[in-house]
């Protein structure tokens, strides 16, 4: 094990399942709390939108926006404009959620409403996927919903036993491009190589082949680029030289991309799902649902929320891994390869046998949630409770949650902003209450009648395949990260390999 020695405190007896590491934070509910007024404001119209889209974007950065106005107001509850503003969204002003006790009153589907903000407050036109409102954009409330999700949990139900080993292999190939580009470069980004991986391995769990067996072809990932690029680059930044901002500004953050632009894209990957996906998509009509409509909404399913989701995620793993140093790395292979010895393989079995990783990643989930922002619009009047005030909404609202916040909330994790990867361990479990990525709480279930991600268990289960694959073939590596987009470019510079 190397001498580096972790920048965190490190509990000693180091894996003591009876020690409460943490701080438990303190039950919610206290209804004594004083009735504030809202602070903040939304300036002069037009024009307060564009001042804070500017700040968003340019002047003090996505963290900055809120830490900057939380600072003035001294609250986590506060009213500001929501990005991107006009003319991107019919009214941008929004209730900002900024800490571990608000923010759960977006999982209330019985306060809030859902409808078409899965994008914020703008939604990119149907067109970019044949016609329809997919199941991400509607409300529990409307029958859609609950057929669509019922068909989701019994594809991936269907799907389950092929989950590990179709990703194994998946897996394989990724660290084989991985190494072999390492090997005759000095440094490799590592993004690209993720991204082609993660959709192949949905593309193949959901198709049962290869995208390059079909239209598609070999880079079907970057085809998928083309058309989810354009849905959701009003919320970013490409990071583009100061004098170049007022120009991006207006490409990007002022009107919609309009949908015709990819329909040839898409049409192609309609293309690929539709001839490829034939024994899921029959299965539609069982949840009164027609071919064509499950066909888009799997092809959402895939392309966005899954193949999406795990273009971040993926290089988040490997930049807080990477940044907690050998000491950890040595933990970790330690562990997985000791259960897999034990247990005869990498099963599901030995993957609930391993605490470390578990917690590993659920502790990036925190720190890094994949998916940032959260919206919905107050169904009724309501009294929305933070630490320390309770505040009135009015109906129609628009609550907007930046999770990353509630998840670093000092008042409920200690060392909020430190990669922590015991966090998670022994007693501290309980605080999975406190880890909100899946647009829930970890120790709750996705229904057909709330708005959690139905591929929650899923996504816990490849990120921890991905770290075991790793841990099982490397010692070691390192890496540096940069800000990417929604989430980090992560840079490899060397693998150790194992035993090596
Ligand atoms: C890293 C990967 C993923 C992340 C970070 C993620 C995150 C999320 C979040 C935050 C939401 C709620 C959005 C909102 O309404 O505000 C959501 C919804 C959803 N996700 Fe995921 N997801 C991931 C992967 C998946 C996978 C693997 C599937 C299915 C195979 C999936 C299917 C969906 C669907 C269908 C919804 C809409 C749920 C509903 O309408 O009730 N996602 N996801």
């Amino acid at each position: 094990m190397s001498s580096l020695s972790p920048t965190y405190p490190i509990p000693n007896p180091l894996f003591d399942e009876e020690q409460p590491f943490f701080f438990n934070p303190p039950e919610e509910g206290d209804d004594q709390l004083p009735l504030k007024e809202i602070p903040g404001s939304y300036g002069l119209p037009f024009i307060g939108p564009i001042l804070d889209r500017w700040d968003f974007y340019y002047n003090q950065g996505r963290d900055g926006f809120f830490q900057a106005r939380l600072d003035k107001y001294k609250s986590t509850v506060f009213r500001a404009n929501g990005p991107p503003g006009p003319f991107m969204a019919k009214n941008p002003n929004v209730i900002i959620l900024l800490d571990a006790v608000s923010f759960p009153i977006l999982f209330d589907n019985s306060k809030v409403e859902k409808k078409n903000v899965f994008d914020g407050t703008y939604m990119p036109s149907v067109n970019f996927t044949g016609g329809y409102r997919v199941c991400s954009f509607l409300d529990p409330s409307e029958p859609k919903h609950n057929a669509l999700k019922s068909y989701f949990f019994n594809v991936l139900a269907s799907k389950h036993d092929n989950f590990i080993p179709v990703l194994r292999k998946n897996l394989t190939e990724l660290f084989d491009t991985l190494e072999s580009q390492l090997s005759s470069s000095k440094e490799v980004n590592f993004n690209p190589i993720s991204d082609s991986a993660s959709f192949n391995y949905v593309f193949q769990l959901f198709c049962d082949k290869s995208p390059a067996e079909t239209v598609l072809g070999p880079q079907g990932n970057k085809t998928v680029d083309i058309w989810l690029v354009p849905q959701v680059i009003p919320l970013v930044t490409l990071g583009v030289p100061k004098f170049l901002q007022l120009v991006e500004d207006l490409l990007i953050h002022t009107f919609p991309i309009p949908a015709f632009l990819v329909k040839p894209k898409y049409k192609t990957i309609f293309e690929a799902f539709s001839s490829s996906a034939s024994s899921i998509l029959e299965k539609a009509a069982d949840f009164g649902l027609e071919r064509d409509e499950a066909c888009h909404n799997l092809i959402f399913l895939a392309c966005f929320n899954t193949y999406g989701g795990l273009k971040v995620l993926y290089p988040s793993l490997f930049k807080w891994l990477g940044r907690a140093g050998p000491t950890w790395h040595a933990n970790l292979a330690k562990e997985i390869r000791g259960v897999v010895k034990q247990e005869g393989g990498v099963t599901f079995a030995a993957l609930e046998k391993m605490p470390l990783l578990k917690s590993v990643v659920y502790e990036v989930l925190r720190i890094e949630p994949p998916v940032p922002f959260q919206y919905a619009h107050a169904k009724e009047d309501l009294v929305i409770q933070s630490h320390d005030a309770s505040f009135k909404v009015k109906k129609g609202e628009m609550i907007f949650g930046y999770q990353p916040f509630a998840t670093r909330d000092p008042k409920v994790f200690e060392n909020p902003e430190t990669f922590v990867p015991y966090r998670f361990m022994g007693k501290a479990e309980a605080n999975l209450k406190y880890v909100y990525w899946s647009n829930g709480r970890e120790t709750e279930a996705p229904t057909v009648d709330n708005k959690q991600c139905p591929g929650r268990d899923l996504v816990v289960l490849v990120a921890r395949v991905l770290l075991v694959e790793f841990f099982l073939r490397y010692d070691t590596f390192t890496c540096e990260d940069e800000v990417f987009l929604v989430g980090s470019k992560v840079i490899f510079k060397s693998l150790t390999k194992a035993g090596s």
